[in-house]
């Protein structure tokens, strides 16, 4: 490794939010290590350097973590073991002696949370608070970006929400907050930001909004919990995915996920999209990319 080995280290980069946040760091000059499970996959920017690790792998992590000051930590796929896999590699940066680490978290982290795998994030978080390592957690609400894929072959989004509320973000607004943050991440040690579009909305609204915008008419069914882990039986999946899945819901209807924020505004100077206006993007991208 030589000494101009770019300091600021992005993980994530084959994936849709890494990936977002690797180009505009690109598009803007910044160089970067590109830390990456698969070399191959890897996006071909300027200035980025490709290492190879994962996140349980300690050794891949050191050698690919040694001189890095700033890391861009995306969480890892949902797996019955991630917390394990990113205590792993907290416990790499610490190791290597990297100094900021920027974490994806989700709304409302805590031990609590209703959504199973937001409690995951709190263990997360906790384990780098642990180290003392200056940290900057992005609490990301539920993606807009996954509106579409919540529909049902019927027409219909089904889970427990009830009229709960959620202030849904699209990734292109996280990435572009993240980006912000990492090239200044002094001005934003050991801050905890909730990452939320510009309102809150219940199932309801998210249903009619995609009817409007996309011409194909959704409707909502308010499933109660049991109807919910009935109908997702069909998928075979286990306890924990299932869980995860039916929580997601049951959290909107608990309002755990209403808070609006004006993060995203504030540290970028321009607010977050709506779902009209995400799905409107969407449809001018005559490539059909998701950026
Ligand atoms: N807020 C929400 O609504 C929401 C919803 C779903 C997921 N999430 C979380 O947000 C994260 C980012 O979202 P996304 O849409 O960008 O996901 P994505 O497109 O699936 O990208 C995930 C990235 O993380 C990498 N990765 C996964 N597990 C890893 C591991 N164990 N070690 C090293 N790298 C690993 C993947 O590498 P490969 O290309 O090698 O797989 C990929 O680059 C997800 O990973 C998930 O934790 C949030």
């Amino acid at each position: 490794m030589t000494d101009d080995t770019p300091s600021l280290a992005v993980t994530g980069a084959t994936g849709v939010l890494g990936g977002l946040v690797a180009r505009t760091l690109a598009d803007l000059g910044i160089a970067q290590r590109l830390l990456v499970r698969t070399v191959a996959k890897a996006p071909a920017l300027a200035r980025a350097v490709v290492f190879p690790f994962s996140y349980a792998d300690r050794a891949a992590s050191e050698r690919a973590l040694a001189g890095v000051e700033t890391l861009f930590m995306v969480s890892a796929s949902e797996s019955v073991d991630r917390v394990r896999q990113h205590c792993a590699f907290v416990d790499s940066a610490r190791a290597a002696g990297v100094k900021h680490i920027v974490y994806t978290s989700f709304i409302g982290a805590s031990p609590a949370s209703t959504f199973t795998l937001a409690r995951d994030h709190y263990a997360t978080e906790a384990h780098i608070r642990a180290t003392g390592i200056d940290h900057t957690f992005l609490r990301d609400s539920i993606y807009t970006d996954f509106m579409q894929a919540m529909v049902g072959d019927d027409g219909a989004i089904r889970g427990p929400a009830g009229d709960g509320r959620v202030a849904i973000v699209a990734r292109r607004d996280i990435a572009r907050t993240a980006a912000s943050v990492l090239q200044n991440a002094a001005a934003h040690v050991n801050a905890t930001y909730d990452l939320t579009g510009p309102e809150a909305v219940t199932m309801t609204d998210v249903a009619a909004t995609l009817s409007r915008c996309t011409g194909r008419p959704v409707t909502f069914y308010d499933e109660t919990i049991p109807e919910a882990y009935e109908s997702r039986k069909k998928w075979n999946a286990p306890d924990w995915q299932t869980e995860a899945w039916v929580s997601t819901y049951a959290a909107i209807a608990t309002g755990e996920l209403s808070i609006v924020s004006g993060t995203v505004l504030a540290i970028t100077g321009r607010p977050p999209m709506s779902l009209a206006q995400f799905l409107a993007s969407e449809g001018m991208q005559s490539d059909g990319v998701t950026r």
